[in-house]
């Protein structure tokens, strides 16, 4: 409950939501692709699900259509989670993945979405055994303004504010297949009024030069200061951005990062002897906050060692002092939370 009059509060105080948000000392509950431990990832039931159990704030992963629509969906392709390859069983590329960009929305539509699968030994297996079955009751694509909506709607109908934190996905592939991806996005949060509208926003993307040109030439007018989180994966590629030096850059277009856990604890630590890598201090040194992800319960996902998965979440929130975490399990976060305080 006091979770909730505290969110109130930052309410009625925002003038620029996201910021207020962000300047908080509130620990962030972010439910990755929605409350996707329970229900397949990106569907409307999952944001809902995630809506119900005390998330701050909600991702949106953003590709684009043929016909120039934004769908939240993570991949570029849609063989992992649809069945596109039964539906439409000639449009592959040569390389035998159906990219989304392929097809309209309208064609998207026909699609069954479904639990995420994996081919071992021409079996299709479900990645996590645990989750909802593969193939079980039906699920639909949908678009980035039908998400907005329904959050919009569940803030409405349950009185309690919930953020949105849309991720635009690959902005120079798009850009090679002819789309300005991060102009649509921008387009659409437009329209609905981000980031004047009170409701609290991050907007994500692992593309550091894609955020740069987004902050220097996309924000301008009503959008200037919308709050902009750069993505650091555990590729060689992000390394420059680690350092002091790539930290500071970082601060000059954004108001924090999205870590792979990975980046803030070294993976051979032990329950004993946890090795902070610093990364939280010197984003911290530079005035960022720190979302890290993808926090999962899962069997194997929790990482050696942590014992389960609230000690997990006490080394990242307690020891760490990170600002807010990406999980599959907002129920499970924001209970740990809720007791924290
Ligand atoms: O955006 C945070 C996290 O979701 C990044 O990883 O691949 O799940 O989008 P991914
Ligand atoms: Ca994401």
């Amino acid at each position: 409950m006091l979770r909730f009059f505290q969110a109130c509060l930052l309410v009625v105080v925002c003038t620029n939501a996201g910021s207020e948000l962000m300047a908080s000392e509130a620990q962030l509950v972010i439910a990755h692709r929605g409350s996707s431990g329970y229900l397949p990832e990106h569907t409307l039931a999952a944001k809902a699900m995630a809506h119900a159990q005390g998330a701050d704030f909600i991702e949106q992963d953003l590709v684009m259509t043929a016909d120039d629509q934004l769908i939240v969906f993570h991949d570029l392709v849609l063989d992992g989670v649809t069945n596109v390859s039964e539906v439409y069983p000639d449009r592959a590329r040569d390389d035998g993945r159906f990219y989304v960009v392929d097809f309209t929305l309208s064609e998207i539509r026909n699609l069954e979405l479904s639990e995420r699968v994996r081919t071992v030994n021409g079996q299709s297996v479900p990645v996590y055994p645990e989750r909802f079955p593969p193939g079980r009751s039906r699920f639909r694509v949908h678009t980035f303004a039908e998400e907005i909506e329904l959050v919009e709607g569940l803030n409405h109908s349950t009185n309690r504010m919930v953020g949105i934190y849309p991720e635009i996905k690959n902005p120079r592939f798009h850009n090679e297949e002819g789309k300005d991806i991060s102009a649509a996005v921008l387009k659409v949060l437009a329209l609905y009024n981000f980031p004047g509208s009170g409701q609290p926003i991050f907007l994500q993307c692992f593309d550091p030069e894609e955020l740069r040109r987004i902050h220097d030439e996309l924000l301008t007018g009503n959008q200037a200061g919308l709050p902009l989180v750069q993505l650091i994966g555990e590729e060689p590629e992000f390394a420059p951005l680690l350092s002091e030096g790539g930290i500071a850059h970082v601060a000059g277009y954004a108001v924090g990062i999205g870590p792979s856990m990975q980046l803030l604890i070294d993976p051979s630590s032990v329950a004993d002897e946890i090795k902070d890598t610093g990364l939280v201090a010197r984003a911290h040194g530079a005035g960022l906050k720190v979302h890290p992800y993808t926090f999962r319960r899962d069997a194997g996902q929790i990482p050696a060692y942590a014992r389960d998965f609230d000690h997990l979440l006490e080394i990242f929130f307690d020891d760490l002092g990170v600002d807010g975490v990406f999980t599959d399990f907002p129920d499970q976060v924001a209970r740990f939370v809720e007791g924290e305080k």
